[in-house]
Parts: structure tokens; C-alpha cells; sequence
């Protein structure tokens, strides 16, 4: 399906990406950790075509991905939506018609200009709300909203172009533990459920063996695992993250565990009070 062939990218003297090959040859959930700068974000802005390789190939079933121009470029970015970690809303507008902003590759400018939305394209985004549990905050601005709920519109925005692929660029990095576990949940279940491939980029090793079916270790530029979540043994994640012999899994992790180990202390707590 996706096919990385010796992918490299220079920031002049810096090598963000380097010598990078891999395939995903079936839909599936793909999570990418690693430190700082090992080139997480430029690998998936590479995807996306935000950024430009310095060199090697990228295939999407057959289809060189990295020469595309023009109408075809702008095509595959619409199979390839993106989600960022500052979900990258219009704060002022309402939350329908940041859903509806998914659709602009298809629009005319004048249509843009006016606002004006096909009723069909008003039912699907207010549908895909619905999906994701926040259709009743529709006609609500953007910035009203709370993290996990504004990032399930940008989740939204993105299914509304209706992608193969949905790049995730540390989708749950601003978020606390329960919507962090929110926003998972539903990548998963859209995953899932409509067989798009999902590869995001996380920052704590814990949700990506929670959630991902693979996982990819990036460290300096270089992919130095790829794996199961089974084989990302504590070894193996001191490997990928560089860190020395008192390397901590606490380090990496959220607290999605340890927020529903102290809600169950809570319940714990008022039963033994009732
Ligand atoms: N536009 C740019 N110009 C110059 N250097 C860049 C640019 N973008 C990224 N880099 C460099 O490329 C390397 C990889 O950066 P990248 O943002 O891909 O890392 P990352 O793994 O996403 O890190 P983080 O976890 O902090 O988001 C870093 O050394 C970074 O400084
Ligand atoms: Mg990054």
C-alpha cells in the first residue's frame, strides 16, 4: 500500500530523516515514537507532501507520491489528512463549518467565498459529529469548545474528506489523560471500523502499545524499531529514546492507567463510605 524507499531529508548540514524504508501493506494503526527531533513530524509532513524529501521514494499503491504536481498533489493530501496537536481549528467559527472546511479541495472559490455549503455536505459533517459524540456542539464557535471535544472536530474535518490515510501529528499531546483517551478511542474505532490507516506520531510509549498494531522507533533520523507492541519491551524503548541505564517507562507515559486506577480508589473509597 504505502512503500518508503531509502526516504531522506536534509535541513542543510542536519538530517532530519534519514535512509527510512518501510511498507504498510494493509490498513492498519501505525504509532511513531521517539525522542525530540528524531524526525517524526518531518516523516509524516513528508507523507502529506508539506515538506519535500532531499531523496529516496514514496509509493501509495504502485503511485509515485513524492513527484505528484499540481491537482494530483493536491488529491493525494486530501486521501492523506492531517490532525496537528494544536488541532489547527478556526477558533471563531462554528464548529460545522470548521467540519465543512474538510471539503475545500472541492469547492469552487466563489462557494468558498460565500460560505455556501451543498445541503448534502451539511448532513454529512453534521453525521460525522454525531459519530464522534459532539454533534450537539455544531452550531457552537470552535473556541468554546474543550481540547478533547476541539480535537475530535479536527478529526472530523479530516473525515469529512473522506481519506485513506489520516496522519496524526501527537494528536493528544495538549490533552488531559481522559480526553487523550477520547481522541484514541475514536482514531481507533474510525480505524476500525471504516479500514483507514492511522499513523500518528506519539509522545509516550504506553498509548502507542495501547492503541497501535504497530510500532515504529525513530532515533535521529533513522528507523531503529519496527514492531509489534509485544516486542517494545523496556529494552527496546531505552534503545529508541537513547536514554541510559536508569531510563523510566514513567518518563514516557501518560496517566490514562493512573487515572483510572485512582477513579477506581474513588469508587473504592464511597462504597466502603455508603
Ligand atoms: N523547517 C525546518 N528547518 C530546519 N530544521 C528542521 C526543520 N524542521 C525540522 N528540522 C530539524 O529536523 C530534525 C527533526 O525534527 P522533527 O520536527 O521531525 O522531530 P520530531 O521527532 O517531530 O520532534 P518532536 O518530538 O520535538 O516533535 C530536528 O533536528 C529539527 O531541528
Ligand atoms: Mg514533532
Amino acid at each position: 500500500m504505502l512503500a518508503f524507499d531509502s526516504l531522506t531529508k536534509r535541513f542543510g548540514a542536519n538530517v532530519a530523516v534519514k535512509n527510512v524504508s518501510f511498507s504498510i501493506d494493509r490498513p492498519m494503526m501505525v504509532g511513531i515514537i521517539g525522542a525530540s527531533g528524531a524526525g517524526k513530524s518531518t516523516l509524516l509532513r513528508i507523507i502529506n507532501r508539506l515538506t519535500d524529501a532531499t531523496s529516496g521514494k514514496l509509493e501509495f499503491e504502485g503511485r509515485d507520491v513524492l513527484g505528484l504536481k499540481g491537482t494530483a498533489k493536491r488529491e493525494w493530501q486530501s486521501q492523506c489528512a492531517m490532525i496537528f496537536q494544536q488541532f489547527n481549528l478556526v477558533p471563531r467559527m462554528d464548529v460545522v463549518s470548521n467540519v465543512l472546511h474538510g471539503t475545500l479541495n472541492r469547492r469552487s472559490t466563489l462557494a468558498t467565498m460565500f460560505n455556501l455549503y451543498p445541503t448534502a455536505d451539511i448532513h454529512t459533517a453534521i453525521a460525522i459529529l454525531d459519530r464522534l459524540g459532539i454533534a450537539e456542539h455544531a452550531p457552537k464557535r470552535a473556541e468554546a469548545l474543550s481540547g478533547g471535544q476541539q480535537q475530535r472536530v479536527a478529526i472530523a474535518r479530516a473525515l469529512m474528506q473522506d481519506p485513506r490515510i489520516i496522519l496524526a501529528d501527537e494528536p493528544i499531546a495538549s490533552l488531559d489523560p481522559m480526553n487523550a483517551q477520547i481522541v484514541m478511542d475514536a482514531l481507533r474505532r474510525i480505524h476500525e471500523e471504516d479500514g483507514r490507516t492511522v499513523i500518528a506520531n506519539l509522545h509516550t510509549l504506553d498509548t502507542a502499545r495501547r492503541y497501535c498494531d504497530r510500532v515504529i522507533g525513530m532515533r535521529m533520523g533513522k528507523v531503529v524499531f519496527d514492531g509489534t507492541p509485544e516486542q517494545l519491551t523496556t529494552g527496546v524503548a531505552r534503545d529508541i529514546y537513547g536514554a541510559d541505564a536508569d531510563f523510566s517507562e514513567s518518563a514516557t507515559s501518560t496517566s490514562i492507567d493512573t487515572i483510572e486506577t485512582s477513579a477506581a480508589r474513588a469508587i473504592h473509597a464511597a462504597e466502603a463510605i455508603a
